[in-house]
């Protein structure tokens, strides 16, 4: 495992989140137990002169509530994974211990209590340093309101900042 920079496999990185099947967020609750859900959204840059990682996580999800720990792990597969990614984007941690389940195997962070992922590629550790709830007043395009908030659940942004990446294939 070596350390790189945020902004090594950006490239590779958004390639995954945008036309792969993903990557996962990944989060523990207060007994340490990890929990790891599917996302399609990552955006990646500075923000108050710190690297950040931005997750959009609808109020619906487990990971929300686990995200108070304010702590999170993003763990980019690159290409690989597709059954843990359809699993862990399918299936709550409410309801089964997905860690279990797929036989996920995990390593402890360095900077965070949450685990890596060393099957992935890549992984940002990251510290909660803000977050914002969207609001429907505040979704200014009236095809992205129809077409992902028919329904409410608006998503929260938790805006993490990066504490470590690893490119987890060496
Ligand atoms: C490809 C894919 C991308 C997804 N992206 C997101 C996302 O960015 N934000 C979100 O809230 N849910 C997203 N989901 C849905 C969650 O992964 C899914 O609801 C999951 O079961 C939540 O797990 P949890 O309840 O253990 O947190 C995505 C699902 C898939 C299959």
């Amino acid at each position: 495992m070596r350390p790189i920079t945020p902004w090594e496999p950006f490239a590779e990185v958004q390639e995954q989140v945008l036309h792969g099947e993903g990557a996962f967020l990944v989060t523990a609750d207060a007994a340490g137990r990890p929990n790891a859900m599917t996302i399609g959204w990552l955006q990646l840059g500075t923000v108050w002169g710190r690297p950040v990682a931005q997750v959009l996580v609808r109020p619906s999800r487990y990971t929300h509530g686990l995200l108070a720990s304010g702590e999170f792990v993003v763990a980019v597969p690159l290409g690989r994974m597709g059954e843990e990614l359809a699993f862990c984007g399918s299936r709550s941690g409410r309801d089964v211990d997905k860690f279990r389940e797929l036989r996920l195997r995990s390593a402890p962070g360095t900077a965070v209590r949450v685990p890596l992922l060393p099957d992935c590629a890549i992984a940002y550790e990251c510290r909660v340093v803000a977050r914002a709830e969207l609001r429907p007043e505040g979704i200014l395009d009236e095809g992205i309101r129809a077409k992902y908030y028919a329904r409410g659940d608006l998503h929260t942004l938790f805006l993490g900042e990066v504490l470590a990446t690893w490119d987890l294939r060496e």
